[in-house]
């Protein structure tokens, strides 16, 4: 019997027991199966290849056939106004409530990284321009402000600038390098995310909502690079969508990251293309890149000593991925028929 015909038949008998029938996807037999290819004879390769891909597909359409369908969210007009004319709904008892399925992801979100060593920390609903733009190396009349439109109180600060409603969790960038230097004089890493809630000043549609959630990372240490990066977020987003994904990063930018990307993952929900990815069969998730020294040396920190990566994903956006939400205002709309489906 070959190699793969063996695992074959180890795999599906393990397939029966376990709880997390995805789980399957990631046994160390099939990962050493691919591990095998590179070292065989070049006449064997491509027939080996295709029948330990052949295996993998066997098993992902097994998964995928026998995973509970999850119920259909029923769709409901978000911008519809409020008639005072309909009758009230019946409010939940208290004990029939649920999780807002934004507070369930977080949790989710605080849980994976807590488990590959980041602590979570809050971030604020009113901050200054400071954190907001100078620490995150914006001077002053900086173009890509304009980029962060948000809302601004009447009060001011010392400085005679207007507070503001936070447009992202970065930030929080500075305080934490602060709050956490004393890891790096210890040999430990700055390992954090922040998510909390920001807002923008935007016209809303179904992708668009003025209020919504980021998760912020930040991860400085000596010797850090964008490999690094790469591979966090990989594996937290696998972890997130319990399958194994593919990424990729492109070139984008940022004033506080230097080099920055656009980091995209094959989509969790096609092979050929759907309406979560446009038919692309990739998904441009969130922003990332190398902290820029500017904002390392802000925090007190020698660029020339530590490198670290930093990355800012919308919330909103992975939980309508996972439950197939089609319209962003729904978190905030308070509509009872929608939560209730949570
Ligand atoms: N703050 C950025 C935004 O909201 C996202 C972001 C990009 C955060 C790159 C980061 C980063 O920490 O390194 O558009």
């Amino acid at each position: 019997m070959n190699a793969i015909e063996q695992a074959r038949q180890v795999l599906f008998a393990r397939y029966g027991e376990l709880e997390n029938k995805a789980d399957i996807l990631k046994a160390p037999e099939l990962r050493e199966l691919y591990a095998t290819i590179p070292n065989l004879d070049a006449s064997e390769r491509s027939a080996f290849g295709q029948a330990v891909n052949a295996l993998q597909l066997e098993l992902k359409s097994k998964v995928a056939s026998e995973s509970v369908v999850e119920k259909p969210l029923l769709p409901i007009d978000v911008t519809a106004p409020m008639d005072i004319n309909t009758a009230v709904p019946s409010l939940l008892l208290a004990e029939q409530g649920s999780q807002h399925p934004l507070t369930q992801e977080i949790e989710r979100v605080v849980d994976i990284f807590g488990r590959m060593g980041f602590v979570a920390e809050e971030s604020r609903e009113i901050d200054n321009q400071h954190h907001m733009f100078e620490t995150l190396n914006f001077p002053k009349g900086h173009p890509a402000r304009d980029d962060y439109d948000t809302f601004m109180t009447v009060e001011a600060d010392s400085e005679g600038e207007p507070f503001v409603a936070p447009a992202h969790t970065s930030t929080m960038q500075n305080r934490i390098l602060k709050k956490y230097y004393a890891n790096l004089v210890d040999g430990e890493p700055i390992a954090a995310i922040v998510p909390d809630r920001v807002f923008r000043n935007e016209d809303l549609d179904a992708r668009h909502e003025h209020t919504f959630y980021q998760v912020e990372g930040v991860y400085v240490a000596k010797g850090v690079h964008a490999g690094m990066l790469v591979a966090t977020l990989q594996k937290f987003l696998e972890e997130y969508y319990q399958q194994k994904l593919e990424v990729r990063v492109n070139p984008f930018y940022f004033p506080f990251t230097e080099p920055s990307f656009e980091f995209a993952l094959s989509c969790p929900f096609c092979e050929n293309g759907c309406s979560v990815c446009s038919n692309s069969k990739w998904i441009e998730l969130l922003g990332c890149g190398m902290i820029h020294p500017n904002v390392l040396k802000a925090a007190g920190i020698d660029p020339s000593v530590y490198t670290g990566f930093a990355f800012g994903c919308g919330i909103d956006r992975l939980v309508m991925m996972k439950h197939n939400i089609e319209d962003i205002r729904h978190f905030e709309s308070a509509k009872l028929d929608f939560l209730r489906q949570f």
